[in-house]
């Protein structure tokens, strides 16, 4: 074997799973659950990246992490059972193994944002990748001006981390606003869509923008904020794509010039807005 044969051979392949068992399942909402591992070696992440994950015969999925930063003894997974792969995961139970890979992709511009008022707006499960994002600046928070977190479920039932939003809301020092689109009497909140809490909101010159959601969503929150004057500069979204290899090899995830597993999937909207204006086929 040549010695460059013998380096390749040595390092690391990029699909080289962990082994990682479940140390807890949470069931947050229908067909939500959370998933904690435990990692002796710890596990360091910027908020906004994922991991492809990899359920034994199934298949793998790209999912992003939800857990806190600043703790590196666990690493913690938020998902929906929405396919062939995240329905079997769904049924797994703490114990079980699965495979880990990551963490791969983009963050949100943490600090570069620190001296600006920060708002973060999530749809539905994309509340999951902002949570880590959310919790890195109310650590640091004298760090930031105001802060202000806008979240819209399609039910209360379907709200994700509500406890943590209720902490939050008590903080006073952070603003935080949910609506749903159907409710029954047992919802006080407003009804509508996200959009609604934006025209409300405090929004002033000097802000940052971290969007999560389905990608409509993030169409009409899109033109919500540049319609308050918020620069395309200082929004970031995170896109969603098949992902196959997670690290830029496949073309899977090709959007436009761009591989989302590599150059996304955190995005600041003025440098994708071409792309994001054109729907796919
Ligand atoms: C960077 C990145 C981060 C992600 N983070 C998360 C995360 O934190 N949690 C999470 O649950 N998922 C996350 N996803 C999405 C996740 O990878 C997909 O849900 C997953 O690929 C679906 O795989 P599947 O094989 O189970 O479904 P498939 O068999 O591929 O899909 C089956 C059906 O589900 C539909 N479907 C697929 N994805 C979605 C979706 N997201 N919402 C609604 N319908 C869908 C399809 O249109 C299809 O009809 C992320 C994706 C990317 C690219
Ligand atoms: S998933 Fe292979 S290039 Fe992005």
């Amino acid at each position: 074997m040549s010695a460059l044969a013998a380096l390749a051979a040595a390092l690391p392949s990029p699909y080289d799973l962990t082994p990682m068992r479940i140390a807890s399942v949470s069931r947050d909402a229908p067909r939500v659950f959370t998933w904690t591992f435990n990692v002796e070696k710890g596990f360091r992440f910027r908020p906004g990246q994922f991991n492809m994950i990899y359920a034994h015969g199934v298949g793998e999925v790209a999912i992003s992490i939800s857990g806190d930063p600043a703790v590196h003894e666990t690493l913690v997974h938020t998902l929906r059972g929405v396919g062939s792969v995240t329905q079997v995961m769904e049924r797994l139970e703490s114990g079980d193994m699965v495979g880990v890979r990551g963490p791969y992709g983009s963050a949100w511009p943490i600090a570069e944002a620190r001296g600006t008022d920060v708002l973060f707006i999530a749809g539905g499960i994309g509340l999951a990748p902002l949570r880590p994002a959310i919790l890195q600046v109310l650590a640091d928070r004298e760090g930031y001006g105001r802060i202000t977190i806008l979240y819209g479920a399609r039910s209360p039932d379907d709200m994700i981390f509500r406890e943590e939003l209720q902490r939050w809301r008590g903080r006073f020092d952070c603003r935080v606003e949910a609506i749903v689109d159907t409710a029954g009497r047992s919802w006080y909140g407003p009804v509508g869509v996200v959009t609604h809490l934006i025209s409300r909101a405090d929004i002033g010159p000097h802000e940052s923008a971290f969007v999560c959601g389905p990608e409509i969503m993030m169409r009409f929150v899109v033109r919500e904020l540049e319609r308050r004057g918020v620069s395309p500069h200082s929004i970031w979204l995170s896109m969603e794509r098949n992902m196959k290899c997670g690290v830029g090899l496949c073309g899977h995830c090709q959007w436009g010039g761009s591989f989302v597993c590599k150059d996304g999937p955190i995005y600041r909207f003025d440098q994708v807005s071409a792309l994001f204006a054109t729907r796919e086929v």
